[in-house]
């Protein structure tokens, strides 16, 4: 029997984010400039079969968890069909992170498929600031989605990237939304994957909770656990818990048990690394399962032991979209 993938820091890689498109529908200012990238054509993508099978083998290997990102997932056509496919997994969990936008045409769909937890990007509970992160008229639409995802009773955590000086003034209202709805409402900080290989200036998670702890008397530390990206905390009288995710601070590293496949086949073993193997050109010279497997293994026993070292080590400088990632 397999004994999983153990890294060479001795951490125990479970969980896989599979970035299944680059394409997305809104513009977000922190993932991409206004004109959009240069997308990837469907043969530079990973077909779903292909994705199939790295699941399959994947499963194999011990992962439990799958996150699909993007782009946004739900503009790629065939997506319920792989949903589908691979909910014949009995012992994997299956997450998405989505914009919502399309989303509300899913869920029913989703919901009998076994996919309960839902992670949705938003940044401002204001409609017009809500455009001018996104540069996008959908405010309506994902709103709509958050609330069908309520009433059904998925697991829903909200996104939100915290830019300095334009949209700390929502972290208060958002976390509100805790108070009303049982959803975990997480903070990011800002990181540079922004397409234009423009400097962010990063509102650190110390100043989020400066600011959080402000604005709330009674709040207290839920303990973070193996895996966790968020520290969250929980206020009284909230139906629901805020989190703070130290994305570029990178405190949570020690326990990291994330494996990355991109939209165009590139595992990475880091999310801050530059792309440590083309699996894609890999899968199509026709190797066995065998050989995958033995890649694989391979790769996690090169893991950086947190972000900065994968920045270190990078050939190119950041420069990409997070679109391009998959977060
Ligand atoms: P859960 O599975 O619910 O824990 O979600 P998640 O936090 O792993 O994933 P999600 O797609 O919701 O991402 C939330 C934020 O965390 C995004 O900004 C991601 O880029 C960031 N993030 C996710 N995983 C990592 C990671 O391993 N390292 C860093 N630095 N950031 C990450
Ligand atoms: N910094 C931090 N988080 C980001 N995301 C996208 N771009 C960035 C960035 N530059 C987040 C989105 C999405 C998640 C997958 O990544 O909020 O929910
Ligand atoms: Fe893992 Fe890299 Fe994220 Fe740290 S920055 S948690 S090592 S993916």
């Amino acid at each position: 029997l397999s004994k999983g993938l153990i890294d060479n820091h001795g951490r125990k890689v479970d969980y896989l984010r599979l970035a299944v498109t680059d394409r997305c529908n809104l513009r977000c200012t922190y993932c991409m400039p206004a004109e959009g990238i240069a997308y990837l054509q469907e043969k530079q993508l990973l077909s779903w079969e292909e994705m199939s099978r790295l699941v399959n083998v994947l499963v194999g290997l011990g992962i439990t968890k799958v996150r699909l990102t993007g782009g946004e997932p739900f503009l790629r056509k065939g997506i319920m069909e792989f949903l589908q496919e691979i909910s014949k997994h009995p012992s994997l969990e299956i997450c998405i992170t989505s914009n919502g936008v399309l989303l509300g045409n899913y869920l029913e769909e989703l919901n009998a498929l076994g996919v309960r937890s839902i992670n949705l990007s938003l940044d401002s509970l204001d409609p017009i600031r809500f455009h001018e992160i996104t540069r996008r008229d959908e405010y309506e639409q994902v709103m709509a989605s958050l609330h069908r995802m309520l009433d059904l009773n998925f697991k829903v955590k909200i996104n939100a990237v915290v830019m300095k000086g334009k949209n700390e003034q929502d972290i208060l209202a958002l976390a509100n939304f805790a108070k009303e709805y049982p959803v975990s409402v997480r903070f990011i900080e800002e990181m540079p994957f922004n397409g234009e290989g423009e400097k962010v200036e990063t509102l650190n998670w110390l100043e989020i909770k400066d600011l959080l702890f402000q604005g709330f008397d009674h709040i207290f530390e839920i303990p973070m656990m193996m895996g966790d990206t968020a520290q969250r905390y929980q206020m009284e009288g909230f139906k629901g818990d805020v989190g703070i995710i130290a994305a570029h601070s990178r405190t949570f590293c020690g326990t990291c048990n994330r494996l990355r496949i991109t939209a165009k086949g590139q595992v990475k073993t880091c999310l801050y690394d530059d792309g440590v193997f083309d699996l894609k050109t890999y899968l199509r010279s026709g190797v066995s399962d065998d050989e995958l497997r033995n890649i694989l293994i391979n790769l996690n026993q090169k893991r950086p032991v947190d972000g900065f070292e994968a920045e270190n080590n990078r050939k190119n400088t950041i420069n990409e979209s997070m679109t391009t990632i998959g977060g």
